[in-house]
């Protein structure tokens, strides 16, 4: 399996074809169809998600032949339609999200059925309830079933109550085979919503049963950080205080706020990118060797190392935090609004677009590394990657001979757009002068894989198909990340005067330039200090 982005950034997966040659890892069957017979309920099936994502994915993988046998769809919203309309409404988002052959999709959508459903109305669950029983009979699906909340946020709650009060819950009653919640981020706005969220859950599901979706790592070059730190022996022995002077995690995107305001508004950079995304890279990259590559245990390390978070000086946020707000400009010639000027922003909006945050993490491996971590929208380009900066030479022979600066080793993760792994050192330039010069030794991801391509998402769903959560976020790491990000949140947003901490930075521009006094005496080379290409 590969990564491949597309132009609007999104992850694609190569699924290779299975093929008898096992030396061949590019040509190896990488797409594990799950066993079990089952139903998807999606909730919100007539919103921009479902459109958007999970119909073409659930399209793809059936035509990759990755769905289980037999396997049905159920679409629900408050929308009144019947079968053939909604049939007819996910036709038209697939055709347009992908290329696809009619013969195929008139196979697929016999998979697909719709039922009107009233949010608040346990009656409105039981007569779903009644509807599932009635497809899995027909169909054979094994009362196995997963509900995916496509909804908005507000009703995560609501909807899990009525699943729960409608039995939908249970698993091995009435019935039902195993029953699984899939919940998109957000996952609350702030610690106590995010228990509210979680004890609400909890009343109905085990924590067993709940996939907590962070798309970030479904993205293969960020399953990768492991295999690339686990599987070899040489880097572990450096990836420590004594060799890496600091981390930059760095997520950002020259796409401003979008059609998003209604969400964003309610959010900012910390919510949106910070309490899910920067914090996975984050704990990919800090947390210590798992004792095996099974979900509990990939989760439990990182839950300790959101235990070792050094809580947040908020009495000095100056010195470890910089937030910034988009303002009015222009990009290559073309004029761009501010933040505060798009559609459905309030124009005194305080809402961060950008934030760079210093992080330090209280343990033996990392006493003393700072992580800096940095997430903006409208900004000189997207970029995601993970840069580890080595420490200098602890002597330099050549420096005095040579009045050289010497430029310190650098591991660059590349997660968008340059899926590569790239290290950079010291060689000497060849001729009789004795001189250095930084070279860099490049991975590429890509390289020499075969296939037909897929779209991320539907790892996901394989995943919670096959019931495993390794790519999802545990309860407690929510809520450690939670008690992290709050108090920081709550400094910013509570305090006097929240604006005087926002600066505003051009569009196209690298961030705020209140950046640099918070790197100053850092000697940091931060990802996006750097002159694009
Ligand atoms: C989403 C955020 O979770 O991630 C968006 O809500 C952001 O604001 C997006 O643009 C970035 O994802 P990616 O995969 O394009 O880096």
């Amino acid at each position: 399996m590969r990564a491949e982005s597309n132009q609007n950034g999104s992850e694609k997966t190569i699924i290779a074809p299975c093929v008898a040659d096992p030396q061949d890892v590019s040509s190896e069957c990488a797409l594990v169809r799950p066993d079990d017979p089952c139903s998807i309920v999606i909730l919100g099936a007539t919103g921009d998600l479902t459109a958007r994502k999970l119909m073409p994915s659930l399209f793809n993988l059936y035509r990759n032949q990755g769905l289980p046998e037999p396997f049905t769809i159920v679409g629900c919203g408050r929308t009144p339609l019947d079968h053939q309309g909604f049939r007819k409404k996910m036709e038209n988002a697939v055709m347009s999200a992908l290329d696809a052959d009619h013969k195929t999709w008139q196979a697929f959508a016999k998979l697909l059925y719709y039922q009107t459903i009233t949010y608040d109305d346990v009656s409105s669950f039981d007569h779903l309830k009644n509807f599932v029983k009635d497809l899995d009979k027909k169909n054979g699906t094994g009362g196995n079933r997963m509900f995916y909340l496509a909804l908005p946020p507000s009703l995560y709650q609501p909807v899990t109550q009525m699943l729960g009060q409608a039995g939908l819950s249970v698993e091995g009653q009435e019935d039902n085979g195993w029953a699984r919640l899939v919940v998109e981020k957000p996952f609350g706005r702030d610690l106590s919503t995010a228990i509210d969220l979680d004890q609400c859950i909890h009343a109905y599901f085990q924590e067993r049963q709940v996939f907590r979706i962070d798309h970030y790592l479904a993205k293969e070059t960020v399953q990768n950080i492991l295999m690339f730190r686990f599987a070899n022996a040489i880097f572990e022995p450096i990836w420590n205080r004594r060799y890496i002077d600091h981390i930059s995690i760095t997520a950002i995107e020259a796409l401003g706020v979008e059609h998003r305001a209604g969400y964003y508004e309610q959010t900012g950079v910390i919510r949106d990118m910070f309490q899910n995304h920067m914090m996975q890279l984050f704990a990919l990259t800090a947390m210590e060797p798992p004792s095996a590559f099974e979900a509990n245990h990939v989760r439990d390390e990182k839950t300790k190392t959101y235990r070792c978070l050094r809580p947040f000086p908020v009495e000095n946020l100056r010195d470890h935090l910089v937030l910034g707000q988009y303002r009015d400009g222009t990009i290559a010639g073309k004029k761009v609004p501010a933040y505060r000027e798009e559609p459905g922003v309030n124009p005194h909006s305080l809402v961060p677009t950008f934030a760079m945050m210093k992080i330090m993490v209280d343990n033996w491996r990392w006493q003393g590394v700072p992580f800096y971590l940095t997430s903006g929208k409208r900004l000189a380009r997207k970029l995601t990657e993970i840069a580890i900066q080595f420490k200098e030479v602890p002597h330099s022979m050549f420096r005095q001979t040579l009045g050289e600066h010497i430029i310190a080793n650098r591991l660059t993760l590349g997660i968008y757009p340059e899926e590569k792994i790239t290290l950079t050192f010291q060689t000497k330039t060849p001729g009789t002068r004795v001189r250095l010069r930084p070279v860099t030794m490049d991975f590429n991801y890509y390289k020499e894989q075969k296939g037909p391509v897929l779209d991320a998402y539907e790892k996901v769903l394989v995943d919670c198909m096959l019931g495993d959560q390794m790519l999802f976020w545990r309860q407690d790491g929510v809520e450690l990340c939670w008690s992290f990000l709050t108090p920081i949140l709550e400094s910013c947003e509570e305090c006097g005067d929240p604006g005087a901490r926002l600066y505003p930075y051009e569009p196209g521009s690298w961030g705020p330039l209140e950046v640099q006094r918070l790197l100053k005496n850092a000697s940091v080379v931060r990802s996006i200090e750097r002159v694009p290409e």
